[in-house]
């Protein structure tokens, strides 16, 4: 008998809402929800701080989340662990810190066609900077990187290559490891970045095995609160990097003549960081891990495989990227409809979707649609909801049609 996780949530107890947008953010349960609440309840305080004991506890289990991601994700060191605002402020972190300090007019920088607005913005602003040169690895018409391509974008000047691991707008798994493989085997100094703001979710990810030098996700999409996202750096590499941002909780020493600067994670971890959001973050992590990502890919590859075979058969619907290794995201437009009119009444029928750009403008103009309608499924998704969509785009066609 599959688990149902939906118990655990108790914004989607009552069965009321059919939620198809985790992608953009998740739903929590109520470990997290009480695991916050008993902070705040019982012994709140700012953490490195204090030598009384609520600031001493907060600290250590601000510091044992530490581990735990660290863990998760099946590095060796917690000082290579930073929290972050989200993944955008880790990977503008990265473009700022590392960029600005080891890149020079006319480096080269490669993304994809695909990639998060995170992911495009932070380089252009580098690019004014300092002049990098940002190349970009074609999508093919299935919604997969065309590989080919990338390997001849790659050249003496490419020092940095920031990729997506699983698109938010499309689903499809890109294959990172290949991707960092080929940009080492070229030049074993070409650092590589990965996206996992959607990938932590659903897969277990082994940081080693994806060959990579910096790795961001956020802490909303992965059950746990707004307001708290991970970085990882390899310990070297973050030590050779300035600070981002200066103040508090980040130095050794300051005098007006000069200030000497702790090292990671402390070193970009400036102010009194979000304390609760990260013990969140923390049971959210031990929610999903208790649960078991075997168990969670059994029960989301089988929602998306139903999902995958009911909206196939829902008449007038295009859909976008259709790869072998594809999560349960689902992209797709309905002829002679606006995707915002289609959604307006999913939603008067409590069917919540994303509908718009996704914040991948260049990989709408790639498909040549201005957005499409996003179905995203999260470890609650259930027959009912995905039910519940088929019968309300039916109902749109009828309206609208
Ligand atoms: N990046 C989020 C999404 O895909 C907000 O919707």
């Amino acid at each position: 008998m599959m688990s149902t996780f939906k118990q655990d949530f108790p914004s989607l107890r009552d069965n009321k809402i059919a939620y198809l947008d985790s992608a953009a953010s998740a739903q929590k349960p109520d470990c997290v929800i009480e695991h916050m609440n008993d902070f705040m309840r019982n012994g709140y305080a700012n953490i490195h701080r204090g030598l009384y004991g609520w600031s001493q506890d907060i600290t250590q289990a601000y510091e044992d989340v530490r581990a735990q991601v660290a863990d998760f994700l099946g590095v060796s060191s917690q000082n290579e662990v930073i929290f972050t605002r989200n993944a955008t402020e880790g990977i503008n972190l990265v473009a700022q810190s590392w960029g600005r300090t080891f890149l020079r007019t006319g480096d080269e920088i490669i993304i994809s066609e695909m990639e998060h607005h995170a992911n495009i913005v932070p380089w252009q602003i580098l690019r004014d900077q300092i002049g990098i040169v940002l190349k970009i690895i074609p999508v093919l018409e299935d919604g997969s990187l065309d590989i080919d391509t990338y390997k001849k974008l790659i050249s003496k000047r490419t020092k940095f290559v920031s990729i997506v691991h699983i698109s938010n707008a499309l689903g499809v798994v890109n294959d990172v490891a290949l991707i960092a493989s080929i940009a080492k085997s070229y030049d074993d100094d070409i650092k590589v970045l990965v996206d996992g703001s959607q990938s932590i979710v659903h897969r277990s990810v082994n940081i080693p095995a994806l060959k990579c030098d910096f790795f961001v996700f956020t802490g909303h999409k992965l059950y746990g609160p707004t307001g708290v996202g991970v970085l990882w750096g390899k310990e070297e590499i973050l030590n050779a990097m300035p600070p981002y941002q200066g103040g508090g909780d980040m130095i050794e020493t300051v005098s007006f003549e000069k200030t000497t600067y702790q090292d990671a994670p402390a070193r970009f971890e400036v102010g009194t960081p979000a304390i609760l959001e990260v013990l969140g973050l923390g049971r959210a992590i031990k929610y999903i891990t208790d649960a078991g990502f075997d168990q969670i890919a059994l029960k989301e590859a089988e929602m998306a495989q139903y999902a995958h075979k009911k909206l196939k058969d829902v008449p007038h619907l295009t859909f976008y990227g259709d790869t072998a290794d594809k999560i349960g995201i689902f992209s797709f437009t309905m002829e002679g409809a606006h995707t915002s009119d289609v959604a307006m009444i999913l939603d008067q029928m409590g069917v919540y979707v994303r509908t718009g750009h996704h914040c991948c403008m260049p990989l709408m103009k790639r498909f040549k649609v201005e957005g499409t309608m996003r179905a995203s499924l999260g470890i609650y998704t259930d027959y009912e909801d995905i039910d519940r969509l088929v019968g309300a785009l039916h109902k749109a066609q009828e309206m609208l049609g």
